[in-house]
This record gives structure tokens, C-alpha cells and sequence, in this order.
């Protein structure tokens, strides 16, 4: 009684190439988030810390072999071990910032063209994840993103590979709802963040105003 209606979070995703800016924005979003007096929960995918997670990283560099089906279902079971937490936090106000969520899940994995595994093979186990109130897409053609320092040393830092996994995650913001929003990553830093800044202001309005928090289906 009198108290204000509490809000729940937002679940909030960056998306994009290696070498996109995405952990500098999402740095500088926590960051923003939390000057305006928000808590804020940031993760990573994959998250190496677990045991699921060290699995992935020795597979990224390249000290250990895995079938291309089974590395596709550890990221996505990296994803699910903390489903839970990002719900209760959500559920509690907190928003979720996360660097790199399913998109990438799907879109990397069937990047590799191996046969059957298709985008649809790929997507089914990130059904019934908590979906993002928005992902932002920060779009970088392959090209650029290579001149930008230079890839690092991991399975999937090659430029072909690059240019495919561009390639469909440009077709999956075409096929997409609202939820996918894209940010020309070629701008400054600066530029970037207030962009991004702007759209997560625009879909925390749509949150207050009530949309719950959703699953992938
Ligand atoms: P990172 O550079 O953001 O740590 O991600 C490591 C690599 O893993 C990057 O090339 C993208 C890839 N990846 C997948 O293949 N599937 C996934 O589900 C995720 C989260 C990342
Ligand atoms: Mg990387």
C-alpha cells in the first residue's frame, strides 16, 4: 500500500563480429546504467569460469578437439547453467547486460557449414532461454573488424569465418522482430555508447510500462 510498484529488469544483449567493440559498450552501459542509480548484472558468453566453460576454452584455443555438434550444445548448456540466475535477477530489478547471448550461439555454429547443421538445428537448444527486451547489433563489416588490431589466435578468428558469420547475422536481423536493433560500429566509441544508450532507454520505457520478460520460442 503507497509503495511504488516495483519494475522488473531489463535483459539486455551485444551482439556482433570478434573485434565489434562489444566489451567496451557493454562496459560503458554498465557503467551508464549505473550512474542513473540502476543495478546492473554484467555477463559474458561464453563464461569461461565454469567447468563448461573451460571445456570451451580449451576448444577455442585449440588445445583440445570436439565434434562441431557437441561444442555447439556446451555453449549453448553455458548458456543454460545460468538461465535461473538471470531470471531472479531480472525478476529482482536488476538489469542483465550480457556480451554475446544466443545469436551468436546460432550464428557461429552454423557459420561452419557442416552439413545438418543448420541455423534451425542450431537454434533449438536456446529455446525456452530468457529472451533479450533488446540486442544490440553493433555492425562491423569483417573487413574492418580485422583492421582493427588484428584478430587474436582463436578458432573462429579467421577472416572466412568472419565473413560468413557477418553474413548471417545481418540475415537474422532481417528475419528478426523488434527485439534486434543495429548499430553502426564504424561510428566513434563515444557516438556508439549514445546510441546504445538511447535504445536501452527506449526499450527500459517499454519494460516499465509493463512487456514481461519473454522466452525464445
Ligand atoms: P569471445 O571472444 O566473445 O570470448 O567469444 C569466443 C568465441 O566463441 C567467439 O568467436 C564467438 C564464439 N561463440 C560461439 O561460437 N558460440 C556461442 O554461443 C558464443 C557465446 C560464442
Ligand atoms: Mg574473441
Amino acid at each position: 500500500l503507497g509503495t511504488p510498484q516495483s519494475v522488473r529488469g531489463a535483459l539486455i544483449a551485444v551482439e556482433g563480429l570478434d573485434r565489434a567493440g562489444k566489451s567496451t559498450q557493454c562496459a560503458r552501459l554498465v557503467e551508464n546504467l549505473q550512474k542513473q542509480g540502476r543495478n546492473v548484472l554484467h555477463l559474458r558468453f561464453p563464461d569461461r569460469s565454469t567447468p563448461i566453460g573451460k571445456m570451451i576454452d580449451s576448444y577455442l584455443k585449440g588445445e583440445s578437439q570436439l565434434d562441431d555438434h557437441a561444442i555447439h550444445l556446451l555453449f549453448s548448456a553455458n548458456r543454460w547453467e545460468v538461465a535461473s540466475n538471470i531470471k531472479s535477477a531480472i525478476a529482482a530489478g536488476t538489469d542483465v547486460v550480457i556480451d554475446r547471448y544466443y545469436y551468436s550461439g546460432v550464428v557461429y555454429s552454423s557459420a561452419k557449414e557442416i552439413p545438418n547443421l543448420t541455423v534451425e538445428w542450431a537454434s533449438w537448444p536456446e529455446v525456452g532461454l530468457p529472451r533479450c527486451d533488446i540486442c544490440l547489433f553493433l555492425s562491423i563489416s569483417a573487413k574492418e573488424a580485422g583492421q582493427r588490431g588484428g584478430y587474436g589466435s582463436e578458432k573462429y578468428e579467421l577472416r572466412e569465418m568472419q565473413d560468413r558469420v557477418g553474413k548471417l547475422f545481418r540475415e537474422l536481423v532481417d528475419n528478426s522482430q523488434e527485439d534486434l536493433v543495429v548499430i553502426d560500429a564504424g561510428k566513434k566509441v563515444e557516438e556508439v555508447e549514445r546510441i546504445i544508450l538511447e535504445k536501452v532507454g527506449e526499450s527500459l520505457k517499454r519494460i516499465s510500462g509493463g512487456t514481461t520478460l519473454r522466452e525464445v520460442t
